[in-house]
């Protein structure tokens, strides 16, 4: 174990380049992965934080047909968009790169022609999806079909959006192209794999029994499970035509998988980077002295805990990433986020709506991060989060601290006389909060501590409150100064402990005290103009070193944060509302699916068709979609596993009167064995509805001709 390393590679996932970034991406990885690069920068770490934007793939090919564009069109909009945005939102990358850069290709046409040299692939033909009137080989999101794991039915060819599950396309049940809509057929072509099973024994002891402690519950759960499970070995290579070449020989057509070159984007954007620094890139990823995490979301924890490590340990150069902080998903007013239905507020047009309001953001999802569960954000939270806390105690503070200082003393640090009992605490208090505030970012758990962080402001405002300077400037002149002294330590103190957070805020706020220019907190018999490095800033409050001393010229009060009005959020659910009804029309004008193929008589009467009575209904445990019922068909009564519990509590279907496939070959769901399938159709919001006989009379197990 390390204990404090010097230097740290701190990677957030390369966002892809099919659409602009938004809340749930900066709630989810970006900003949990800019609190922690600055806090270790102002600890005076060696910090490389690097990102940049992932190009290739599936999803920017289908988004460049959709868009009648060249998928390099479509990168080099979006990547020009997502950087501004980041950089909008003072997400402190040291270096956003983009794997279309040559360095990219460079690095991991290496990286595959080194483990290729060293036997570590296996070459394998094997069958593929093909649609022929496509004329192409169908790879991962190209194949849209139904979950083999959780029964979710538009799972993608490499993963499941719905579980999470990573699979190979062929482990799908029913799957079409989504190009077409066609049942692919199966053609042979070549591929290379990189053996996982392999990995297996090493990634249970580096994982399951090393990292038991340290990884965060919901990210060791789902590595268990996957190993628990059983590896297999996985492709890294597909047939495209959009990506990095296979550099070996007999490959003509093909490219390297995404989430084979896209991990490796980190360290071709942290080669760039060095370069551009003139440094030295190799101890950032080959130093055991280094410290390299992942900041990532849910659905990518299998690529950097299992995959992309197993690839570092073929090529056994390199170090290993010694956390991987993913956090769950953030939902928004309810839903999932989601590009393709527009369901999202984006980052971009947030920027238009609420200018100069980033900290607000930043704030409220820290404040609300899905850390351990998946969360929702409302914009009657934002909100309260910003009129109730940001402005009312931070902001009060911050405002009641500069109106009197400039008021009473032209905007003078008055000279304190002798400190109250009170004051004493107040201080006491103040200088523990360095190291709470650490701890709890050093632990991953950003939400407590911002929470703490406004705790301090807290502490600021009772303080003020229960000293009542506006009463003693009356009464006693001396009271006053001393504790405008102290409210202004407090405030100077929030100005650093706030930065990794609310780094605008910290800027502001150093600005109205003055304190941008080599203020130095030093101990009073030293007190010399110098800048302090940020980590004498963020330890100096824990010491009895005065941060802010008397003499200094602060500045005019100026508001840190405003009030958010009943209309502003209003209109951005309006918008949202406009969304659904666009989302409702478009999918019932797209809704009448085209005939299917002929079938003659002696097919229709193979199905056997009854009507039944739903009699126990009880949700499969673990997913989001599965009843389990016990259904009366007049033949029997028999276990039906059905994809309804999005529409039915158990509860609701119970006695209902249903028509069942009977003779439909059983199949096993999740381990349940499934003996029919119930006959549904669906409203164009998705709403299923049971397909039943209109009269009473109709008994169980009347056949359905
Ligand atoms: N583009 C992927 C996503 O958005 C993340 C890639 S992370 C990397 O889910 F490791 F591959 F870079
Ligand atoms: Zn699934």
């Amino acid at each position: 174990m390390q204990n404090s390393p010097k230097r740290y590679t701190i990677t957030a996932a390369l966002p892809y380049t099919n659409g602009p970034v938004h809340i749930g991406h900066l709630a989810g990885v970006y900003v949990p992965a800019d609190i922690y690069s600055r806090f270790q920068r102002m600890q005076g770490k060696d910090v490389a934080f690097v990102c940049g934007s992932d190009e290739h793939g599936v999803p920017i090919t289908i988004k460049a047909k959709k868009e009648g564009i060249t998928p390099q069109q479509v990168v080099d909009k979006y990547h020009a968009i997502i950087k501004q945005s980041f950089q909008d939102f003072g997400i402190s990358f040291d270096n956003y790169s983009r794997t279309s850069a040559k360095v990219h290709h460079d690095t991991a046409s290496d990286f595959f022609k080194k483990l290729y040299e060293n036997g570590k692939f296996i070459e394998q033909t094997t069958e593929q999806f093909y649609d022929a009137e496509a004329n192409q080989f169908l790879a991962d999101r190209f194949i849209v079909g139904t979950c083999p794991k959780c029964g979710f039915e538009e799972s993608y060819g490499d993963q499941c959006e719905s579980c999470g599950t990573s699979h190979n396309a062929t482990d799908l049940i029913n799957p079409k192209s989504s190009i077409t809509g066609n049942t692919p057929a199966l053609k042979e072509t070549k591929h290379w794999f990189l053996p996982l099973d392999h990995y297996e024994p090493w990634l249970k002891e580096w994982i399951i029994e090393g990292h038991k402690k340290d990884w965060k519950a919901n990210v060791y759960g789902q590595c268990k499970s996957w190993i628990d499970d059983g590896l297999r070995p996985r492709a890294v290579t597909r047939d495209l035509d959009w990506g990095i070449p296979v550099p070996v020989e007999g490959a003509e057509g093909k490219v390297l998988y995404v989430w084979f070159d896209a991990p490796i984007g980190y360290i071709s954007a942290t080669k760039e980077w060095a370069e551009k620094e003139g440094k030295d890139w190799k101890p950032y990823w080959k130093d055991e002295d280094t410290k390299l995490l992942h900041f990532i979301g849910k659905d990518n924890i299998v690529f950097h805990c299992i995959i992309f490590p197993s690839m570092l340990k073929a090529d056994g150069s390199y170090i290993l990433p010694n956390n991987v902080p993913a956090n769950e998903f953030l939902n928004l007013e309810g839903n999932k986020i989601s590009t393709s239905k527009n369901w999202a507020v984006w980052l971009h047009e947030y920027l238009e709506e609420f200018p100069n309001q980033q900290d607000v953001l930043r704030y409220v999802l820290t404040a609300n991060a899905p850390e351990t569960k998946d969360n929702d954000f409302t914009w009657a939270d934002f909100q309260a989060r910003n009129n109730n806390e940001l402005v009312a105690i931070f902001g009060n503070f911050i405002n009641r601290v500069v109106v009197l200082t400039n008021k009473y003393y032209d905007g003078m640090v008055p000279e304190p006389a002798s400190f109250s009992e009170v004051d004493l605490a107040t201080l006491h208090e103040l200088r523990a909060y360095p190291d709470v505030i650490a701890s709890s970012i050093e632990r991953y758990r950003f939400r407590e501590a911002q929470a703490e962080l406004m705790n301090v402001a807290r502490l600021g405002n009772k303080y003020l409150a229960d000293e009542e300077p506006w009463k003693t400037i009356k009464t006693d002149k001396e009271r006053t100064k001393t504790v405008m002294f102290v409210a202004l330590q407090i405030a100077k103190a929030l100005s650093t402990l706030c930065e990794p957070f609310l780094p605008f805020t910290s800027t502001k706020l150093k600005d109205i005290l003055n304190l941008n220019n080599n203020v130095a907190s030093t101990p009073l018999s030293d007190q010399t103009n110098r800048t302090l490095s940020g980590a004498e800033e963020w330890n100096g409050i824990s010491s009895k070193q005065i941060l802010i001393p008397s003499g200094h010229q602060i500045g005019k009060a100026e508001l840190l944060f405003s009030k958010i009005e009943d209309e502003q959020v209003q209109q951005q659910l309006d918008k949202l509302q406009a969304t659904k009804k666009a989302n409702a029309s478009t999918s019932s004008a797209q809704a009448i699916t085209p005939q299917k193929d002929m079938i003659n008589f002696d097919d229709f009467t193979k199905l056997d068709m009854r009507v039944g009575t739903i009699l126990e209904a009880e949700k499969m445990a673990k997913t989001k979609k599965l009843l389990v019922l016990k259904v009366d068909t007049g033949i029997d009564v028999r276990t039906i596993v059905s994809g309804i519990a999005e529409s039915f509590t158990p509860e609701e279907v119970i006695g209902k009167k249903v028509t069942v496939l009977v003779n439909l070959a059983p199949r096993a769901l999740r381990g349940v064995e499934s003996e029919g399938m119930i006959l549904m159709t669906e409203t164009p919001d998705g709403n299923l509805v049971f397909l039943n006989p209109d009269s009473e009379e109709v008994k169980n197990g009347a056949l359905v001709s």
